[in-house]
């Protein structure tokens, strides 16, 4: 066993290199008996003969299983204040039509934020009330599309598009489901989060004071505007407070504060706003430093802050909604990558000394996972096509692009003896991997492949060459050069 001086604080020396820690996996991940990694029975060396690598990996069980927990807990929690929640699936995370599917199977309903994910939704068969959509900066044709599939919720981010939506909708003799997108002065990330007075973001709509209108913040102008608006209807307010968050402060605060808000609305306009929704966030664990708390735990906390506040405020209990992405599709997923290249360099250490790191290159890389480089974050990964006695060593999984950035997983113990041709995989890379996805370097973009029930299938077919060359308009005119 040798502990690396170049591993990170929260990195451990792995008692068992080849140990599946079970918070970073989907549940029916397992060794066989053979060592090799297997999901739901279906060997990873299966997967990558049928459909390549690099290959997204998603447990339709465990999403689903994800889903519904969501759906069952905020259900359970709310149920004597508001008879249950509207739990949104944030499509961002990761969406294609046979998740739409899922989705709606087990009870959800789907936020989306783009004509494109609509698009989805539509071809998923998903009624429009059961969706929601999302923008800082939607555009005509995008509104239109929403009144057009007659969306359950529009969720409106500023003043201007208040007034646009409304005369889009009054000019088509509707009015619009509308919730107000409003920043309540918290930012989580992580294990922190901070409650100020003003946001320095581009969402939504500021609840605090505008000397320049009167004092009135431009949250309180809007639902005077929405309520007055013959194209809009209004159904209540909205926040999102950052991501993989895992203390409940930060949405307790959130709650407190937008539930403050309704109060006034009441006093103000004699209405209280039947909705209020408490957006996403919840964290996942991508390496062992991380600790999600269960959607159950997030959501008794959550109860007892709206029942206590609204009991306060003398308000009846709102429809609470949320909207779950990176939760439900994160831990689903493992990317399986293909080794080549490996190189040891000697590094210097802070402590004077130097010491070993290898480079392991894969397959892949920011191409199909682009969260180390846009927002360092960490990953974890193991050897999947075997198991390994031998000694682990401290190793930075990199990928195949012009980069020196392009980190798959910065740091992780992996055994010594992992070589060229061996599988890697990488969990925890559902939601916002294959979503975030690009062809940088003209690198076609993976498939992706759900297993179930010991079969596995594609729902997402990998690109082609043809594919990367399809939209190069000289490109398709010009015959091949022979390879010579
Ligand atoms: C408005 C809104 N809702 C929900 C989400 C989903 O967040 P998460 O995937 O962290 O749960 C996001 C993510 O950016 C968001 O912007």
């Amino acid at each position: 066993m040798t502990v690396s001086p170049l591993a990170p604080g929260w990195l451990s020396y792995p008692a068992d290199a080849n140990a599946l820690r079970p918070q970073m996996w989907a549940r029916d991940v397992s060794r066989n008996d053979g060592g090799e990694l297997e999901i739901s029975g279906v060997p990873v060396s299966t997967l990558a003969r049928d459909f390549g690598t690099p290959l997204f990996v998603v447990s339709e069980a465990d999403f689903r299983a994800r889903a519904r927990d969501f759906k069952d807990s905020f259900d359970a929690a709310f149920a004597d204040l508001c008879g249950g929640v509207d739990v949104y699936y944030a499509g961002k995370a990761f969406l294609c039509t046979e998740v739409a599917r899922w989705v709606a199977a087990e009870g959800l309903r789907l936020d989306t934020c783009s004509g494109g994910e609509l698009a989805v939704a539509r071809r998923a068969g998903i009624p429009g009330a059961a969706l929601g959509l999302h923008g800082n900066n939607k555009s005509d044709a995008e509104l239109t599309r929403a009144l057009d599939m007659g969306l359950g919720r529009i969720v409106v981010d500023s003043m201007a598009e208040l007034q646009r939506l409304g005369t889009l909708a009054a000019s088509r003799g509707e009015r619009a489901n509308v919730m107000l997108r409003l920043t309540p002065g918290v930012h989580a990330s992580t294990h922190e989060f901070i409650a100020t007075a003003h946001e320095d973001q581009k969402f939504g709509l500021s609840m605090a004071a505008d000397p320049a209108a009167g004092g009135a913040s431009p949250a309180a102008t809007a639902v005077a505007a929405a309520l007055e608006n013959d194209g809009i209807h209004l159904l209540g307010l909205h926040c999102h407070i950052g991501s993989q968050i895992f203390e409940p402060e930060g949405f307790e605060i959130a709650a407190q504060r937008l539930l403050g808000f309704l109060a006034e609305v009441k006093a103000v306009h004699g209405v209280e706003l039947p909705e209020l929704d408490l957006g996403g966030g919840y964290g996942i664990a991508y390496t062992e430093a991380d600790a999600p708390r269960p959607p159950a735990e997030i959501a008794r906390a959550m109860a007892a802050v709206v029942g206590s506040t609204c009991a306060e405020l003398g308000l009846a209990v709102p429809r609470i909604s949320i909207e779950p992405g990176r939760a439900i599709a994160g831990p689903t997923t493992f990317t399986l990558y293909r080794t080549g290249t490996i190189k040891t360099v000697r590094v210097d250490t802070d402590g004077g000394g130097t010491s070993d790191r290898r480079y392991i290159s894969v397959d892949g890389g920011m191409s199909d996972n682009a969260r180390p480089v846009l927002y360092d974050a960490d990953y974890s990964a193991v050897l999947a096509s075997r198991a390994s006695e031998d000694d682990a060593v401290m190793s930075r999984v990199v990928g195949k692009h012009c980069e020196s950035g392009d980190i798959v997983v910065r740091d992780v113990y992996l055994p010594a003896d992992t070589t060229a041709g061996d599988l890697l995989a990488v969990p925890g890379t559902g939601a916002y991997c294959w979503a975030l996805s690009s062809n940088y370097n003209y690198i076609a973009r993976p498939p992706v492949v759900a297993v179930r029930n010991g079969t596995a299938r594609l729902i997402i077919r990998g690109e082609t060459e043809d594919d990367l060359l399809a939209r190069d308009v000289f490109a398709s005119n010009q015959p091949e050069t022979p390879e010579e």
